[in-house]
């Protein structure tokens, strides 16, 4: 049975940006070497062809690359925005104009236009899936087991119009499905040991050439990026703390050490935290840090990692913002309680007084990389889309006899991406020798 229903081609914010669009995708597409090869072994390969994605990610000229290489491999997309600030609306025009993309997202949009472009993307009746969040593979699992009160209402109000066949042979028609964030591989885990997943799902951030790039070296140079366009902050000689010292924080609190500020860690693992001492970090409990810090930067997957005692006791002028992926890791609502004012004070810029002291929120606490800036630099999503490109052939080929658990993507794959990233660099590394490939695989020579 067939479940696609009745939706518009499309809703960008103006099809007329689509030129500007092309032009910046294609700016992205030079640094994105590993990619372009993938797409013209998928052009004469044609392993998606037939295949129906659709694709929940953050709607970039990066992303573009990955949605044209999708399309030279056979298969029919639609795309929606995984988060309503992290849109480039030229781009979602330029791949619908010039790529026959289905795309719902527009830069800005309400929580009701979200969840709507979310449910288009649903209304295409995929057989694959693409997710940066888990939040349409959530929305899936939630039909999937008739919990609809779960479901955002323009979601809700749509799987309402269908019959209950159609609802199982919406999620019945999925073959799999792949994740690209840590807070999606998380979720997606918590699914599968509860014995609920629907379908295999490939976890894309697993990958070593994903996380360890793209969350380390992407986030901490497109984080500090995003801030500073913000607020034109000077990072020399202030105080940042940056909450969680995973790939993110890693990589966020080496790129501000380098700009010269003061960088203190906060964390509740003690493997980490000892991993930042010795990286040369302060390290403090948040009780601490929150009275001393300039710029506060949270990168946890985690909810409420800066609550109202936090906020209030924060200097004047201090600049709070996250770049995890949900809006959560900031207690807004903490603050909006313990605030005397607030008020907009510069574009994505809100500032709340708390006892007589200016506390500044940016880009309402949503991933300030893709809220401020252009998300991470082309070069490293080259890897990144190049692991998601190869996930959806996989799936393709192989979800029938795959689990309907979480897998990683053979380590083969991930060591031919940075075999291919290395060669673009015009970096050679050494062979083993005949010798040290046996003396490695012995445990009584040379002892
Ligand atoms: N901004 C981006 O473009 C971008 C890119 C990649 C990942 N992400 C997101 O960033 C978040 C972090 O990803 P990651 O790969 O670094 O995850 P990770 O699991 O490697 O690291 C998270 C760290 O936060 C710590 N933590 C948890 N709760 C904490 C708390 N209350 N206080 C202090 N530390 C705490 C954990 O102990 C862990 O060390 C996720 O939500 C991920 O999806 C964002």
């Amino acid at each position: 049975m067939s479940v696609q229903t009745e939706v518009a081609r499309y809703d960008v914010r103006d099809i007329s940006l689509a030129d500007e669009g092309k032009r910046r995708t294609e700016w992205s597409e030079r640094s994105m070497p590993v990619l372009r090869q993938i797409r013209a072994r998928f052009a004469k390969e044609q392993p998606l062809k037939g295949t129906r994605l659709s694709a929940c990610l953050h709607v970039t000229t990066e992303t573009a690359n990955l949605m044209i290489t999708l399309r030279a491999a056979g298969a029919d997309i639609a795309l929606c925005a995984s988060n309503p600030l992290s849109t480039q609306d030229d781009v979602a025009a330029h791949l619908v104009r010039d790529h026959g993309v289905h795309v719902y997202a527009i830069k800005g949009e309400d929580h009701e236009t979200y969840y709507t472009h979310i449910a288009q993307a649903l209304a295409f009746a995929p057989d694959m899936t693409q997710d940066d969040g888990a939040d349409l593979v959530g929305s899936l699992h939630m039909i999937a087991l008739n919990r609809l009160d779960d479901l955002a209402p323009p979601i809700r109000r749509w799987v309402e119009s269908l019959s209950t066949d159609e609802r199982r042979a919406l999620v019945a028609g999925v073959r799999g499905s792949t994740e690209e964030t840590t807070t999606g591989v998380i979720r997606l885990k918590a699914m599968a040991k509860e014995g609920v997943l629907q379908f295999p799902i490939i976890a894309v951030n697993d990958s070593d050439t994903k996380h360890m790039f793209d969350n380390r070296y992407g986030t901490g140079q497109s984080t500090l990026d995003g801030i500073v366009r913000a607020t034109n902050l000077l990072l020399a000689g202030s105080t940042v703390v940056v909450v969680g010292y995973g790939w993110c924080g890693r990589g966020v609190a080496m790129r501000a050490r380098g700009a010269g500020a003061h960088v203190i860690v906060t964390e509740v693992e003690p493997v980490p935290a000892l991993e930042a001492r010795m990286d040369g970090f302060e390290v403090r409990p948040m009780a601490d840090a929150a009275p001393v810090g300039d710029l506060f930067v949270t990168l946890t997957g985690n909810i409420h990692v800066i609550r109202a005692e936090h906020f209030s006791a924060m200097k004047d002028g201090a600049i709070v913002c996250n770049s995890g992926h949900f809006n959560v890791e900031l207690d807004l609502d903490g603050l909006a309680r313990i605030a005397s004012e607030r008020r907009m004070v510069r574009n994505l810029v809100e500032e709340f007084v708390v006892k007589g002291r200016r506390i500044m929120v940016l880009g309402e606490g949503r991933l300030i990389n893709l809220a401020a800036a252009e998300g991470h630099p082309a070069s490293v999503m080259d890897m990144s889309f190049a692991n998601q490109a190869l996930a959806a052939e996989l799936l393709a080929k192989e979800s029938k006899t795959l689990s309907k658990s979480v897998h990683r993507l053979p380590a083969a794959v991930d060591q031919e991406i940075a075999r291919l990233k290395l060669q673009s660099m015009g970096i050679a590394i050494d062979t083993l020798t005949a010798e040290q490939v046996e003396y490695l695989a012995s445990w009584d020579a040379g002892t």
